[in-house]
């Protein structure tokens, strides 16, 4: 038997849904019951009843626990953002105590992208999680308040959701920081630095009509140039309503190759270099395999487990931004 045909029939015996981000190889997207970006997969693993393999990195197994703890949630690799591990909760604790002795108002607002821990954090002071899609939205949310925003770990998708609501951005640290409407943590992802405004000059000489298309984990000058920026089913929508046109997409690259795959063949990478999450890659089909046969074997392993203190703080910000996301 084929080793995807084993992985379904383990499966099903079972009874599990797999979940992948569209990051994952195709070997396990290709296969997965529920696909989808940050925020889809929150929403979608949030009302299962049986239990759940997740394919991403460790912030999406652990949210999904948290939000729906009635369910035993594995991951096939414990596989790490970069970006998430560079909130530090010390780092972070730092920040807090620098905004609170400037007697800054703020509210705490950590992208999904983070530890558990320090999602327990900022749902303790009030704040809220967010993610690509709907940061926009939850960060104007904060500002109607008339408090600033303290973002992170994101330093990009901070200053480019400030940059879309017209209001002022700096990064803690920086000149006048403390003047700013949404201050940042000096964090960013590893991946999506990759893509340079070079990039974008190189593909719009050459092809004068190409459409260029980012996540707004880019930097603000390659957000600035690009004529799209979305989260990744935002993304994936604008390439299915763009389906004819020459595109140069600055995200990730299994995500970026499955579109030119089944949607549209004139689809450049925005970048000279391989643009590859290696957290997500960890995740391959005999990964997943050997956990299934150790499931199957009552010898289960990388089940999902977080802190009953963490988790009480960590919900907080997690269902405050589900109930602003409706
Ligand atoms: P999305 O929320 O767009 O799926 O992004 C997740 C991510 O990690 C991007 O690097
Ligand atoms: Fe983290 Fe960047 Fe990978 Fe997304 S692409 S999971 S932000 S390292």
């Amino acid at each position: 038997m084929s080793k995807v045909n084993k992985v379904k029939e383990l499966l099903e015996k079972h009874n599990i849904t797999l979940a992948a981000h569209y990051y994952q190889k195709d070997e396990i997207f290709d296969i997965a019951d529920l696909t989808g970006d940050s925020l889809e997969l929150a929403k979608k693993t949030s009302t299962l009843k049986n239990p759940l393999i997740f394919c991403g990195v460790s912030f999406m197994g652990e949210s999904a626990k948290i939000l729906n703890p009635d369910i035993p949630v594995y991951m096939p690799r414990l596989a790490s953002c970069s970006m998430a591990r560079m909130a530090k909760r010390e780092k972070v604790e730092k920040n807090i105590k620098e905004l609170q002795k400037n007697n800054i108002d703020f509210i705490p607002i950590t992208y999904i992208n983070s530890s558990a821990e320090i999602k327990a954090i900022v749902g303790e002071l009030g704040g809220v999680t967010c993610t690509s899609s709907n940061a926009r939205k939850i960060v104007s949310w904060a500002l109607n308040q008339g408090k600033k925003v303290f973002f992170l770990p994101d330093k990009n998708l901070g200053q480019n959701v400030a940059k879309m609501l017209n209001v002022t951005s700096s990064v803690i640290g920086e000149n006048n920081w403390q003047e700013a409407d949404v201050i940042c943590f000096d964090g960013h992802c590893s991946v999506h630095q990759l893509f340079m405004p070079e990039h974008v000059e190189f593909f719009k000489e050459r092809y004068p009509d190409i459409k260029i298309v980012v996540h707004p984990e880019c930097s603000p000058e390659v957000c600035e140039m690009a004529d799209f920026v979305g989260s990744t089913s935002q993304i994936l929508k604008y390439v299915k309503e763009h389906k004819n046109e020459l595109m140069a997409i600055g995200t990730e690259f299994n995500f970026v190759n499955r579109m030119k795959r089944d949607i549209n063949p004139n689809i450049y990478i925005l970048s000279s270099t391989k643009p590859e999450c290696p957290s997500m890659n960890e995740t391959t089909l005999d990964d997943l395999l050997k956990l299934l046969i150790a499931i199957d074997e009552n010898r289960a392993y990388n089940e999902i487990k977080v802190d009953k203190e963490i988790e009480k703080n960590a919900l907080l910000a997690l269902n405050r931004m589900m109930e602003l996301s409706k």
